[in-house]
């Protein structure tokens, strides 16, 4: 399948590109890159630095919105460090980033495709996707899905009491997109919340005994310090590589369609993604919502990926 990955890397973000790269059942097309974690800047070189450390020059990175739509802009480096890659510091990326915007090159490719044959892997603030639907409409029934790590039901905020990071920094964008008709599959916290990167499962990276299990081992256990600290957990949570593992074995998740929809009028509750899990109204089915996932399976999926490097 043919996916362009939209983030803001980050640790976990990094992971998922890794995993999409090595996947003999995924066709990369592009990395985009959007303010979140870090800076787009910041978030552009990470990208890179990612491609440098397996040696792959044929993925291009492009560089996309530096700012929410409308809110001030907020970053997670408490969570990923200063450069968003603390763990490991890798070297200077060798490669550039291509000259093209995101959000052209995102409706230059999907367009350039027939209908339903790209997915987006949205795993930062949706900001890009929301500015590409708003410039190109057509992208709403070009666009074959959406998988989003984002959001939360039960476990309800990481950022705010009520929000997920990638919503509350930028629900604007969220909303568009969640509004836009795309097929939409949303990982919440309820399910990166219960991967949970314990010290046995990051020694297993460690142990494949190649570079990336090393590097990858590294980035999660510095991750981990300030979420397993808050959460009291063995590990951190595990957020990003869900979409690229749903991807890959949707078998081993569970969830319900149901709508979704982004609060972006109250300070309170900003950014809060309200799940209609019970049915309540009669508004679309927007989202395929999981809540559920096999952990063991996951994690055995990963190190089996890392090993191939
Ligand atoms: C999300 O926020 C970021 O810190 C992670 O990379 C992930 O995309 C989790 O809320
Ligand atoms: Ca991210």
């Amino acid at each position: 399948m043919k996916i362009i990955i939209d983030t803001d890397p980050g640790q976990d973000d990094a992971l998922t590109i890794l995993l999409a790269l090595i996947s003999p059942e995924i066709e990369l097309l592009g990395v985009t890159t959007v303010a979140g974690n870090v800076s787009v800047r910041q978030a552009t070189i990470n990208a890179l630095k990612t491609m440098d450390l397996v040696g792959v020059t044929t993925v291009p990175v492009h560089a996309g919105a530096d700012r929410p739509l409308l809110r001030a802009p907020i970053d997670a480096t408490h969570v990923h460090g200063r450069t968003g890659f603390e763990g490991v510091d890798l070297p200077d990326p060798a490669q550039k980033a291509a000259p093209e915007h995101a959000v052209d090159f995102i409706i230059r490719t999907v367009m350039d495709h027939v209908p339903g044959a790209i997915t987006l892997c949205a795993i930062g603030p949706m900001t890009n996707l929301a500015l590409a639907i708003s410039r190109e409409p057509a992208l709403r029934t070009r666009i074959g899905r959406i998988v989003t790590m984002s959001g939360a039901f039960s476990e309800v905020g990481n950022i705010t009491p009520t929000a997920e990071f990638n919503i509350y920094a930028d629900p604007h964008a969220a909303a568009i997109v969640l509004e836009s008709g795309i097929p939409i599959t949303m990982i919440p916290l309820d399910v990166t919340h219960a991967l949970h990167t314990s010290a046995a499962r990051l020694a297993r990276f460690e142990a494949i005994g190649n570079r990336v299990g090393k590097v990858v081992a590294d980035w999660l256990r510095f991750e981990k310090t300030f979420e397993a600290t808050k959460y009291g957990t063995d590990g951190g949570p595990l957020h990003d590589p869900n979409t690229v593992l749903w991807l890959l074995r949707p078998d081993l998740y569970k969830g319900r369609e149901v709508n979704v929809r982004i609060e972006t009028g109250s300070e309170l509750t900003m950014g809060m993604s309200v799940v209609d899990w019970w049915g309540i109204t009669n508004l679309p089915r927007n989202t395929l919502f999981l809540r559920e996932c096999d952990a063991a399976a996951a994690y055995d999926l990963i190190t089996e990926r890392l090993s191939r490097f």
